[in-house]
C-alpha cells in the first residue's frame, strides 16, 4: 500500500472534474486525496454529494459544497477508491464500511472512476474479505444464511462480524458488517445475486459493472484502466 500512488490517484482524478458538475466523493484514504485534490481546484458552481459523514465532515472542512442524493439525484461523475480490482474493473469495497451509501451514489452516476494504488490491482477477486452490510436484528442468523450461500459457493470460512475494541463496528446506517474470507471468488455475479437475496442483507461489497475507468496511481504519476 502506497501513500503516495494514492495521492497521485487521486490528484488525478480530480482533472476529470468540471465546473458545473455533481460530483459523487468516495470514502477512504484514497478518495480522501481526491476530495483534497478537488477542493484546491477551486471549480466554480459543483455540488458534491458524499458517501459517508467521514468524508461528508472532510469536504465541509475544505470548503466543497455539499448535497445530498434527495436533491440532486443525477449525478455526473463519481470517484472513489476500491480495495480490490479485479478482471473487466470489477470492484471489491467496502473496507471502509461506506458500502451501502457508495453503491447507491454509483448507480446514481453517468460516469464512475475508481483511484487506487497499484496493490489494489488483482488477477482475481476474493483475497480481500468481501464486506457484507447486514441488518442488526436477528444479524446471527442472517450470517448462519450467508455461511450457506459461501459454501454454495465453495467458500468454506463463514463470514465473520466487524468488530473494534469498543464493540461491533455500526455503519453510517445503524448497520453490521460481515467480512467473507472468500479467498477466490470464481463467480462474481452469481455471488453477488446469491447474496443480494437473503433476507437481513442490505447489500454486498462486489461492485460490478459499474466503473468506467480506473486510475492507478504510481510512484512518479498514474495509468489508466478501461473496463
Ligand atoms: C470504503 C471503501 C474504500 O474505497 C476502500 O476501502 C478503499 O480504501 P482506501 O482508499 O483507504 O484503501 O470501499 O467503504
Amino acid at each position: 500500500m502506497s501513500d503516495l500512488q494514492k495521492k497521485n490517484a487521486g490528484e488525478a482524478a480530480a482533472q476529470y472534474v468540471e465546473a458545473g458538475m455533481v460530483v459523487g466523493l468516495g470514502t477512504g484514504s484514497t478518495a480522501a486525496w481526491f476530495v483534497k485534490a478537488l477542493a484546491a481546484r477551486n471549480l466554480p458552481d459543483l455540488r458534491c454529494v458524499p458517501t459517508s459523514e467521514r468524508t461528508a465532515d472532510l469536504a465541509r472542512e475544505l470548503g466543497l459544497t455539499l448535497s445530498t442524493l434527495e436533491d440532486t439525484p443525477k449525478i455526473d461523475l463519481t470517484v472513489d477508491g476500491a480495495d480490490e480490482i479485479g478482471p473487466g474493473l470489477a470492484l471489491i469495497k467496502g473496507g471502509g464500511a461506506a458500502l451501502l451509501r457508495e453503491k447507491l451514489v454509483w448507480e446514481a452516476s453517468a460516469r464512475c472512476i475508481c483511484i487506487a494504488d497499484a496493490a489494489k490491482v488483482v488477477p482475481a477477486l476474493g483475497t480481500f474479505p468481501l464486506p457484507i452490510e447486514v441488518v442488526a436484528f436477528g444479524h446471527k442468523t442472517t450470517a448462519n444464511r450467508i455461511a450457506d450461500v459461501l459454501s454454495d459457493h465453495d467458500i468454506a470460512s463463514p463470514a465473520r462480524v466487524r468488530e473494534a475494541e469498543r464493540g461491533l463496528i455500526r455503519t453510517d446506517g445503524g448497520n453490521l458488517i460481515y467480512d467473507a474470507a472468500c479467498k477466490l471468488i470464481a463467480d462474481p455475479a452469481r455471488l453477488a445475486a446469491d447474496l443480494k437475496s437473503l433476507t437481513g442483507v442490505v447489500e454486498h461489497g462486489l461492485f460490478l459493472d459499474l466503473t468506467d475507468l480506473a486510475v492507478i496511481g504510481t510512484d512518479d504519476g498514474f495509468d489508466t484502466i478501461n473496463p
